[in-house]
């Protein structure tokens, strides 16, 4: 396999529903198969996004609009695809990340009740990274309130702050998920949903075949 075209795999998801471990996951399974691999992750796969991370997750739910967030979201993906992915790419690497274009959507728009203009979205998607776009996104469905105690519980353990969107109320976590279910009717190409409600061995064990399949890997 080593020496093959890069790919771009996206993983997304509402909150706790394991997307940073299941991508960790698939980066280890995709290195021992002797594909250069890298993971990364929106927002924040770059230093310069590190700063707007800061900006985006911690702190008061209501300080940015949909809008404001829209526009913060797009920056650090254009310094991701610039700085970090289209290189990698183009030396056929494969990237992973946790994160990318679908979370605006899901969360912006979906999230927010439709607040953000949907051609706006896609006039922002346009600028930002053209007719580029992930060969694969693995969307991590789960009912949102399993998703929101697994999160909690973890932020507690860890005493972490990014907790911006966990505060929001269990009716925008509905709307999230129901944005991503949205978004891979529209593209069956391109995405695929996992059942996410279940243990990490069995959710990775559901991504390795989807990949094998997908790209051709005898694993
Ligand atoms: P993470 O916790 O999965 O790293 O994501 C950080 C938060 O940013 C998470 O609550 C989802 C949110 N987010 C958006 O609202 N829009 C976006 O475009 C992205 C990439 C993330």
């Amino acid at each position: 396999m080593n020496g093959s075209k890069g790919k771009f795999i996206t993983l997304e998801g509402g909150e706790g529903c394991g997307k940073s471990t299941q991508a960790k996951l698939l980066t280890a399974y995709l290195q021992k198969q002797g594909i250069k691999t890298i993971l990364t992750k929106e927002p924040g796969g770059t230093p310069e996004g590190m700063l707007l991370r800061q900006m985006l997750v911690t702190g008061d739910k209501d300080k940015f609009d949909a809008i404001a967030e829209c526009l913060l979201y797009y920056a650090d993906r254009r310094v991701h695809l610039q700085k970090l992915v289209w290189p990698a790419l183009a030396q056929n690497q494969w990237v992973i990340s946790d994160r990318f274009a679908d979370s605006t959507e899901a969360y912006q728009y979906y999230g927010y009740d439709k607040r953000v203009d949907f051609a706006t979205l896609q006039g922002l998607y346009k600028m930002v990274a053209g007719d580029f776009k992930p060969d694969l996104t693995l969307i991590l469905d789960m009912p949102p309130e399993v998703g929101m105690r697994r999160s909690l519980l973890k932020a507690e353990q860890m005493a972490v702050k990014e907790l911006r969107f966990e505060s929001r109320q269990i009716e925008f976590h509905n709307n999230l998920r129901r944005g991503f279910l949205e978004i891979a009717k529209r593209e069956p190409e391109r995405c695929v949903v996992l059942n996410a409600d279940t243990t990490v061995e069995e959710l990775h064990r559901q991504i390795v075949q989807v990949i094998e399949e997908k790209f051709n890997i005898n694993g």
